[in-house]
């Protein structure tokens, strides 16, 4: 299939979609002719998401969920599957990013962080992934970071949650790929959103860009032949 097509009309459900690199996803995957199914937690910053999308590609939806909540994350999946039926492209890019010493982390923080950057991506990927196995064609793309390579001092609970998503996703790139679905961990070093203005000690404006990288995600999952990349990092050309 031609790449310039590959995503046209198909289904894609990104978390996250209320920040920054989640909004610049959709825009990029609306550019190539998908079918969005939002999801985020504050429903304004989603709303807005869903209005810049809807002026490039009119199929979108927006659904509010707390995906460190099981029920919520449970409907979610329900309404996705009801509105634009099976997922073709999961995007797992929500993410929290506590800062803080050891002594001051809480194992509620602990918890929530697992939940939401690994726990969430896993249930996401059991409940779609066969469904995109029966149909012959998937992706499913985990947004993991520079943290799931390296420590950091002050983000020990982070650093562990995306270790932990990168482990799972070369388990499952190795158990799907057989079967259609194309499992991608994508690891940026610090982007310039919200989140990156927490990162301690960097210049934001040496920061990553969210289109860019959202451009090279959409750049990845086109390809459909023999070549398959299975993890890739991207990095500042400035670090300080
Ligand atoms: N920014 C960086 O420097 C950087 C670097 C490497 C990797 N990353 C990764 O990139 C991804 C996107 O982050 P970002 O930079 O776009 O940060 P962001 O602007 O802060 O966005 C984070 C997103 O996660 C959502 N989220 C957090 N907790 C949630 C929950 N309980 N339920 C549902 N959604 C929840 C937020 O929803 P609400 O806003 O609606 O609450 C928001 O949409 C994350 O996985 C992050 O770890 C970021």
């Amino acid at each position: 299939m031609d790449a310039n097509t590959i995503l046209k009309d198909r289904t894609a459900l990104i978390t996250g979609a209320s920040g920054g690199l989640g909004a610049a996803i959709a825009k990029e995957l609306a550019s190539q002719g998908c079918r969005l199914f939002l999801t985020g937690r504050d429903r304004q910053r989603l709303a807005a998401t869903g209005d810049a999308v809807r002026i490039i590609a009119p199929s979108v939806h927006e659904h509010v969920a707390d995906l460190a909540n099981a029920a919520s994350l449970e409907a979610m999946v329900g309404h996705a599957l009801e509105t634009i039926g099976p997922i073709d492209i999961l995007v797992n890019c929500a993410g929290i990013f506590p800062v803080q010493p050891l002594e001051q982390c809480t194992m509620e923080e602990y918890d929530q962080c697992l939940a939401v950057n690994v726990r969430a991506p896993f249930y996401l990927i059991r409940q779609f992934a066969p469904l995109m196995a029966k149909r012959g064609w998937g992706r499913v793309v985990n947004i993991g970071s520079s943290s799931a390579y390296s420590g950091f001092r002050d983000t020990a609970i982070y650093c562990a949650s995306k270790h932990a998503l990168l482990g799972l996703s070369r388990s499952l790139f190795h158990e799907l790929k057989g079967q259609g679905v194309r499992v991608y961990c994508l690891s940026p070093g610090s982007i310039q959103t919200e989140m990156g203005r927490h990162v301690p000690g960097q210049r934001f404006e040496t920061f990553l860009r969210p289109d860019e990288v959202a451009r090279y995600l959409a750049f990845i999952i086109t390809f459909d032949a023999e070549l398959i990349s299975e993890e890739v990092r991207l990095n500042r050309v400035i670090v300080q």
